[in-house]
């Protein structure tokens, strides 16, 4: 390792919180330099992370972003899921994960083994896995998806018949936007959109009956059937875009989006969909990864991304089937 830490690794480090905001910021900016590193951050990180990344995006934006860039290491702010898709998308290239603890409560809810059961009762069915999934998960399937892309993914299958893994919402949006096609949908969720009821979304519209409601797809049906945009997280500031009059919007989606609509969108007024200060649609998951966990990563080389070779082969091939297909606008 190049001789880059102000503190020495293990003894001696002082504890996270001592270490200045701004000091941090200088080692990430000079490690980054020295090492040739790209980080890329998720819409959904804490505002200091989104604000020093290369890059922020949705799962897709970010997934062809690690596909392309030429840096040797990528320090992927995000979570699990989303690290394993660059190093599979990029596997010559050196993924890092700076806090091992990011994971995805939804990634989790579908197995291997799970799925495989799933595929035995639906037989002639073709699998469609939304990105937020593991890599082995993944290289049991046929075609990936995000939320940028799952309705044109799903559209663009030749079959009828196709199983939508591992998000019940999502899978459910979309096959309502393709009634074409018999979908049948794995009962998964991420408990943050989840969480959102209609009638909150409506209290907050109605103390703001001016306000463009945006949803991710990953809300219930009751809330999605309000809003006026559906769409990732990324297509969330192209949805602002479309309604240049529109003062005030209502976000249906972890709240760290907030602060990506803010600083591309000053003069306007983002209002978190449950109309609760604190906010309620909080992915504790995507706040794991701070500027000190950054720093680290970048200094020890740590948390490095390994997945078995067949792995990759697999999930590569469900993932670049995905990557053929265009955005969902
Ligand atoms: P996006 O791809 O829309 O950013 O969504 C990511 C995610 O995990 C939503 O919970």
């Amino acid at each position: 390792m190049t001789q880059t830490l102000t503190y020495a690794v293990g003894e001696g480090r002082p504890p996270y919180s001592d270490i200045p905001q701004a000091e941090l910021i200088a080692h990430i900016n000079r490690l980054r330099r020295e090492k040739n590193a790209v980080i890329l951050a998720h819409n959904y990180q804490v505002p200091e992370v989104q604000d020093i990344a290369d890059f922020t995006g949705d799962s897709l934006g970010l997934a062809l972003e690690a596909r392309r860039t030429d840096a040797d290491i990528i320090a992927f702010c995000g979570v699990h899921f989303m690290a394993e898709s660059a190093k599979i998308l990029n596997p010559k290239k050196r993924v890092f994960l700076p806090n091992l603890g990011a994971g995805c409560s939804l990634a989790d809810s579908i197995t291997p083994e799970s799925l495989d059961d799933w595929k035995e009762r639906y037989p002639g069915h073709t699998v469609v896995t939304y990105i937020n999934s593991t890599a082995e998960v993944k290289a049991e399937s046929d075609i990936c998806c995000t939320s940028a892309n799952a309705v044109s993914v799903v559209r663009s299958l030749p079959d009828a018949r196709v199983l939508f893994t591992p998000d019940r919402n999502l899978g459910n949006w979309v096959a309502r936007q393709v009634p074409e096609k018999q979908v049948v949908v794995y009962d998964g969720v991420c408990p943050t959109h989840d969480v959102l009821r209609s009638a909150s979304l409506e209290r907050t519209w109605r103390e703001n009956p001016e306000a463009v409601i945006i949803a991710h797809p990953e809300c219930r049906e009751d809330v999605v059937a309000l809003a006026h945009e559906v769409c990732s997280t990324t297509g969330m500031l192209d949805a602002v875009a479309r309604h240049p009059h529109a003062r005030t919007f209502i976000i249906a989606t972890e709240h760290g989006m907030l602060h990506q609509l803010r600083r591309r969108f000053p003069d306007r007024q983002f209002i978190p969909a449950d109309g609760c200060i604190g906010c309620r649609l909080h992915c504790p998951y995507m706040k794991m990864t701070g500027l000190q966990d950054l720093y680290f990563s970048l200094a020890e080389e740590r948390y490095e991304i390994v997945l078995d070779r067949d792995v990759i082969a697999g999930a590569r091939r469900a993932l670049e089937r995905m990557m053929a297909v265009p955005r969902d606008r």
